[in-house]
């Protein structure tokens, strides 16, 4: 598989088989990973990988605390408020485009609220990584956190293996730092689910639209 196709190819899977996962093999691709570009090559992504009986523990304990509706103000704003256009319609777009697949209707907050906690399970993925940055940085360190984060999806994309990034988790960034570790210094920025898709879910089975070059490529 070119990068090329790797790109094309890849989408954020959001059901996954519970087939295990090697974590040598994900371990290599998140040092493999680590050759992606970062500002002055001060490489400010802190990552925890979460598989195996480690995973299952974290898996209830956050899911006690979900049952509970608890949920912790995020660190960090997810979007500004409020999302402006033409980003806000963008947004919309793949939350409706998702939940038609799932024949979740807008009304029913319910349903759709119940399907969102799946982020929470990983969406049934039986290894993820939480991305994690130092507190000291500034905006620029963040963006090549994303850098990072695109190169591992590739990487997984190139082996067969399916992901989704998640911001989700900065709602419970509390539970997850203590879960891993994480020294106080650092922040938690997002979690990335890794497994093999179930190709057969509908919510798979679609792929998100991207805005027109006209919206945001110009010649300078
Ligand atoms: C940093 C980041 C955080 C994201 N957080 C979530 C999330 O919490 N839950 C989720 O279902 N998708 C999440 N996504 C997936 C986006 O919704 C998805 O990338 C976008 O809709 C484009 O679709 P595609 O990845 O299939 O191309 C996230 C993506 C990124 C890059």
């Amino acid at each position: 598989m070119s990068v090329a196709e790797a790109v094309a190819a890849r989408r954020s899977c959001r059901a996954f088989l519970s087939d295990a996962i090697d974590a040598d093999f994900v371990r290599d691709v998140l040092v493999k990973a680590s050759r992606a570009a970062s500002g002055g090559n001060v490489q400010p992504w802190r990552i925890y990988l979460l598989h195996g009986k480690r995973m299952d523990t974290f898996k209830a304990g956050i899911a006690e605390r979900v049952a509970k509706g608890l949920v912790d103000t995020p660190e960090y704003p997810v979007y500004p408020s409020p999302l402006k256009e033409p980003y806000r319609t963008q947004r919309f777009a793949v939350g409706e485009e998702m939940y038609a697949r799932l024949g979740i209707p807008r009304e029913d907050k319910m349903a759709r609220l119940e399907w969102f906690a799946n982020n929470y399970q990983f969406f049934g993925a039986p290894m993820a990584v939480f991305v994690a940055v130092d507190i000291d940085m500034v905006t620029a360190q963040w963006t090549d956190l994303g850098g990072y984060m695109a190169t591992v999806t590739l990487l997984l994309e190139e082996a067969g293996l399916a992901s989704c990034s998640q911001e989700c988790w900065s709602v419970q960034h509390k539970f997850v730092s203590k879960f891993v570790g994480m020294p106080a210094k650092e922040m938690l920025f997002a979690g990335i689910a890794i497994g093999k898709a179930d190709v057969e879910h509908p919510v798979n089975g679609f792929m998100t639209a991207r805005a027109a070059p006209e919206v945001w490529l110009r010649d300078a």
